[in-house]
């Protein structure tokens, strides 16, 4: 067992209590593997360093930003001595996200833990939304999910575990004026995570949600100073989130710590929305 100077410092204490403060202090997905779509960067690249930090192997996914990618799978990997391998997959691609699966499994021989993170706004009032904004959103935002659980489905069930996140919204359970094709695919997400839940647990195979509130990611920075103000007004914590507070939240999802927990939505918000 690696030695802790701090436990040594507490030598006198039970051999029993030593043990709870080691496992306190332990990472907590040593040795695991993650999947984590759209992770080069915000909420994606938030939970690729804290799973990271935590002793977990990284393969995560971009849409474009190959350069950012290339920069994040270096600099992860040198800081917490773990496997890290960016892949360039259209999430919303079916066909992609099969080989992706292939080519994930073939290089790091086992995912343990998918996370459906990425997603897209393409906001307008539905008076002005297109039919190419509405097909955009549903299929970058919730078909993805399906695609990327199918794609691991027999794995996990082969392996009689997993555990799949999918990042939802807060406004996939109250709605939101301008964003009706991105709030309909979050609460499809909802409807997903309880369905794939419900299918799956008797084979050990966990399915939550976490549902964001007002994070302060590229998304939201292309929100002005008026709306932005407007939200954390409302937030009972008084600020934005950060992607590490999520991040936190897949934390305990993925790991041990929620070996009870299927089918549930965790909202990360500040209090915003209170269920
Ligand atoms: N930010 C918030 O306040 C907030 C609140 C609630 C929920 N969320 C949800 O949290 C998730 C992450 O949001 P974010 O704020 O971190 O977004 P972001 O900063 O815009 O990052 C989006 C990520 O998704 C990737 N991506 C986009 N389309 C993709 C596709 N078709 N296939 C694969 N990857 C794709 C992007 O890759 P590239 O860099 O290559 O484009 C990027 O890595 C989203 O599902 C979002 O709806 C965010």
């Amino acid at each position: 067992m690696r030695k802790i100077p701090y436990i040594d410092l507490i030598g006198k204490i039970s051999l029993a209590a030593q043990k709870r403060e080691f496992d306190y202090l332990r990472p907590m997905l040593n040795g695991k593997t993650a999947l984590i779509t759209g992770a080069s960067r915000g909420i994606g690249k938030g939970i690729a360093e804290v799973f990271a930090k935590n002793g977990c192997n990284i393969a995560f996914t971009f849409a474009s930003s190959v350069e950012k990618a290339r920069a994040f799978e270096a600099e992860l990997s040198s800081a917490y001595g773990v496997k890290v391998k960016g892949y360039q997959s259209n999430a919303a691609d079916f066909k992609a996200s099969e080989e992706l699966a292939n080519a994930v499994i073939a290089e790091f021989g086992k995912v343990d833990i998918l996370i459906n993170n990425a997603g897209i706004t393409r906001d307008t009032l539905l008076m002005r939304m297109t039919e190419e904004q509405w097909d955009e959103v549903m299929n970058t935002n919730l078909k993805s999910a399906f695609n990327l659980t199918k794609a691991f489905l027999r794995h996990f069930l082969g392996n009689k575990a997993g555990s799949i996140i999918n990042m939802t919204s807060i406004v996939g359970l109250t709605g939101n004026a301008g964003q009706a094709n991105y709030a309909a695919s979050k609460a499809g997400m909802i409807g997903l995570t309880k369905s794939v839940a419900k299918e799956l647990g008797s084979r050990n195979v966990r399915c939550n949600a976490v549902a964001p509130g007002f994070i302060e990611t590229e998304m939201t920075e292309a929100l002005n100073e008026d709306v932005k103000k407007s939200w954390i007004d409302t937030i009972p914590l008084k600020r934005g989130g950060t992607t590490e507070d999520v991040a936190n939240a897949c934390l305990f999802l993925a790991s041990d710590m929620s070996t009870y927990v299927t089918g549930q939505t965790l909202n990360v918000c500040g209090g915003m929305v209170m269920q």
